[in-house]
């Protein structure tokens, strides 16, 4: 059943209750966040740019996200709308008229073709697909403009995170594995895979914000159009490497590191894989001003304090489990480790995932229970 919906600044006739025809129009209540933190991203990009952007939303469905675009951020020159799907296209008109937006195009094309229309064009192209954004990537690469922004979203993450290597490594030409922390390699394989996109057009990219959450990825980044970034995007992409044995892990330039220079086991090597941080703490700062929500600004902290440095990802429970020890409060762990000058962290992946620069060995060794 059709019914009017209240998200954001928007009004939207969108599809409630089970989805069973083919033809219904797509509505996910549980991607608000995505869009809520989406809204954000682009007020914090308009702001930082200082440019009238024009907006390209290739993957529209119901044209909630696009409408909230242009109905609440400021700066925004054109929001365009696309779906292929004439249900969508349709319902997407409806719901433009519905919120009064004057300043939309709505388009009823593949999202390709469509972005090959806008060579260098666009502002902020939005990606947000069923699955992964793959197919996507070459032509939103080519539309964003010099200084733009991206916003990616992928749901196949069991292929990138590990469950699925085979898929992974046909799909984005990585190498994967099942780990403790296999939802920050999906993470960095796919910014690494953006970036090589925009290399091609002599784009480097620089990622803002990078996170997953429940069945995705989302990934803001920004854009520019010069030879030298796009050799530097090149440059930060390399392999993590893994033993399994011990836990020990590290980032590397190239995939080269076999042995794992604690135990000299063989090591596991994720990639390529984005090897640099995946958040830019000033950008964050400047969402965090903007933040509608109290659920964006918790993330957003969080985030600030992960963004500082970017230290490998362990999970405690796993390295408890590795070395034969009972698992230790994540508070003591982080405690004992900055005592004694390490950088460490409760990542915003889980409650037991720490970032931090000190070696498997450290922490475990440090580990205390009291
Ligand atoms: C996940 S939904 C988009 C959800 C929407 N962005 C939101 O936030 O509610 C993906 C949409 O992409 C459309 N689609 C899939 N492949 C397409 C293509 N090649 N070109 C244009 N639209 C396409 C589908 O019809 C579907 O409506
Ligand atoms: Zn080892």
């Amino acid at each position: 059943m059709y019914q009017t919906v209240t998200e954001g600044a928007a009004r939207i006739k969108a599809f409630s209750g089970k989805m069973t025809k083919k033809d219904e129009v797509f509505y996910n209540t549980h991607m608000k966040f995505n869009r809520d933190i989406s809204v954000t991203a682009l007020k914090a990009y308009q702001k930082l740019s200082g440019r009238t952007l024009k907006v390209m939303d290739v993957l529209s469905a119901t044209g909630v996200r696009g409408i909230r675009y242009a109905l609440e951020c400021n700066g925004i020159d054109k929001v365009m709308m696309n779906d292929l799907n004439p249900h969508a296209f349709e319902l997407i008109k409806e719901n433009v008229k519905l919120n009064r937006i004057k300043n939309a195009e709505v388009f009823r094309l593949d999202a390709c073709e469509l972005l090959s229309r806008h060579k260098y064009l666009i502002d902020f192209v939005d990606i947000d697909p069923f699955g992964s954004p793959i197919s996507f990537l070459d032509s939103a690469a080519r539309a964003v403009s010099n200084k733009g922004f991206l916003g990616i979203t992928a749901t196949d993450t069991a292929p990138l995170s590990g469950t699925y290597p085979k898929t992974c490594r046909r799909r984005y030409g990585a190498v994967t594995f099942r780990s403790d922390i296999g939802h920050e390699i999906g993470l960095r394989i796919l910014i690494a895979n953006i970036a090589r996109e925009c290399a091609k057009y002599d784009k480097g990219l620089t990622p803002v914000l990078s996170f997953s959450m429940r069945h995705y990825f989302r990934i803001f980044a920004r854009i520019k159009k010069t030879k030298s970034a796009a050799l530097n995007a090149i440059d930060t992409i390399g392999c993590l490497w893994l033993c399994k044995k011990c836990g020990s892990r590290g980032f590397a330039k190239d995939a080269g590191t076999k042995k794992c220079p604690s135990c000299k086991n063989d090591t596991l090597n994720a990639g390529p894989l984005w090897i640099e941080n995946i958040y830019e703490k000033a950008f964050l700062e400047k969402m965090h001003g903007f933040a509608g929500t109290e659920q964006e600004k918790k993330f957003l902290e969080k985030l600030i304090i992960e963004s500082e440095k970017n230290a490998p990802l362990y999970d405690i429970h796993q390295l408890a489990k590795l070395s034969g020890k009972t698992v230790p409060r994540t508070d003591n762990v982080l405690e004992v480790l900055s005592k004694k000058g390490f950088f460490a962290i409760n990542s915003i992946t889980s409650g037991h995932h720490i970032k931090t620069d000190a070696s498997a060995k450290e922490i475990i060794g440090l580990m205390k229970y009291d």
